[in-house]
């Protein structure tokens, strides 16, 4: 039977109208089924503290705003709500370029005045002092610039860093700072005082309902639980230390984020996603490994200089998930009921816009995931050269072994006097 080119041609329009409908239904019932979920998380009230001791932790530089406008006066009211005898505040800030310390000198007198523990240390070491400070023999810490490179800030003239001259790692300078932010828990030790948890916190807009539902994940039995957070709402920001179940980092920074089918189910669901490491503005550790004896106890740290001079990099924030003995028994998840804003903007994009994300966003986000996965676009060729530059440095020497490999990024991260920049 011969069928004639026109016959053919109505066939194949049928064909792909059909599919397109059959498409059509398919996403809308997704979409529908997802929203669901999350409408029913986002609807349960936050827990309440209950008898918690929780120990907050928090590094500055130059954030002066966010803090006078919405930081300032929401650590004072969490302290209050968590009440005074569960509440220690440790804030550490050095060098800002603007009166940071002005902000957290009115915190610090809050505190004294409502009778909560606290340490506020506001340290006069610059920037500058740190590029500029003598090295010591070992150069721990320090790496060579691979190249001359040119530096601005928006506010500063340019300057030159020449080939071969050294300069201080950002990371190890940050892991040194958070670890001393983590002092007050040994001194308190020694009062007879231990927490529960350990609550980190960036500068962002949260309230405290938003901790109460951070640290209620999985009914507090975590290594780790972290929020979302969000600069340019509705992208996704934290993408340096998030690393989803498999040790991906983020696919898409907008919904749904993840390439692991663990975690991405587990957030379309509405519920606490399964991964290997996030930090994300807003991060609730169990306490106990921070307390071993100050050999083996838990500490922020970089990746050793010899790996770092083969151009990698990782945050202190997610190499301390891969150092963590609890994360292997407990897990380490995001909560995606919590979600924290750079700015009032980005915070009240993800917050107060009805259920989050819209119905829009869930439908362009399941299928952008989709398409990128399908097409092998999803590992990206940078993870390779990560590999082998690791692979290579851990040939030289049997004691080259990083745990925090999915930590690693290529890229090399460098203090600058008036911030800091990639070498
Ligand atoms: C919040 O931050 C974003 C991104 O940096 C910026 O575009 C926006 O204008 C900021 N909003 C306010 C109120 O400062």
């Amino acid at each position: 039977m011969i069928i004639r080119p026109r016959v053919q041609r109505l066939i194949l329009s049928r064909i792909i109208k059909a599919s397109l409908l059959i498409l059509a239904l398919w996403t809308t019932l997704e979409v529908l089924s997802i929203r669901r979920a999350l409408t029913l998380e986002a609807s349960k009230p936050p827990p309440p503290f209950g008898n918690q001791k929780i120990f907050i932790a928090s590094l500055h530089w130059t954030d002066e705003r966010v803090l006078r406008e919405y930081w300032v006066p929401a650590v004072r009211q969490l302290a209050q709500d968590i009440g005074r005898d569960n509440v220690f505040v440790s804030v550490f800030e050095s060098g800002s370029l603007d009166d940071t310390k002005g902000a957290l000198r009115d915190l610090d007198d809050q505190l004294t005045e409502l009778g909560i523990d606290h340490k506020v240390v506001l340290d006069e070491t610059t920037h500058l002092d740190e590029v500029t400070h003598p090295r010591d023999a070992s150069n721990k810490g320090w790496i060579q610039m691979p190249t001359t490179k040119s530096y601005r800030q928006d506010w500063t003239d340019w300057f030159e860093l020449q080939k071969d001259s050294w300069v201080p790692r950002r990371i190890p300078y940050l892991a040194r700072l958070r670890n001393q932010v983590m002092e007050p828990l040994a001194s308190q030790r020694i009062k007879g005082i231990t927490y529960d948890k350990i609550l980190w916190l960036n500068d962002v807009v949260f309230t405290t309902a938003d901790v109460q539902t951070l640290l209620a994940t999985r009914d507090g039995d975590y290594a780790a639980a972290c929020a979302l957070d969000f600069k340019q709402a509705p992208r996704f920001y934290d993408s340096f230390a998030t690393r989803d179940a498999q040790g991906h980092a983020p696919l898409t920074d907008t919904w749904p984020f993840f390439r692991s089918a663990v975690s991405r189910d587990a957030l379309m669901q509405g519920q606490p996603v399964p991964v290997s490491s996030c930090w994300n503005g807003m991060v609730a550790f169990d306490a106990a490994p921070f307390y071993h004896s100050r050999s083996s106890g838990l500490t922020f740290r970089g990746i050793p200089d010899g790996l770092a001079r083969k151009h990698v990099e990782a945050s202190e924030c997610c190499l301390v998930h891969a150092d963590n003995p609890l994360s292997a028994e407990k897990g380490v998840w995001v909560n995606p009921d919590v979600r924290v804003g750079y700015n009032g903007t980005a915070y009240e994009a993800v917050n107060h816009a009805g259920v989050w994300p819209s119905a829009y966003a869930i439908a362009m986000g399941v299928w952008r995931n989709r398409m990128l996965r399908w097409l092998r676009l999803a590992r990206a060729p940078v993870d390779w050269v990560v590999e082998a530059r690791l692979r290579d440095w851990g040939r030289v020497d049997s004691a080259n072994v990083e745990p925090g490999a999915f930590c690693l990024i290529d890229e090399m991260q460098v203090l600058l006097w008036n911030g800091w920049g990639h070498a």
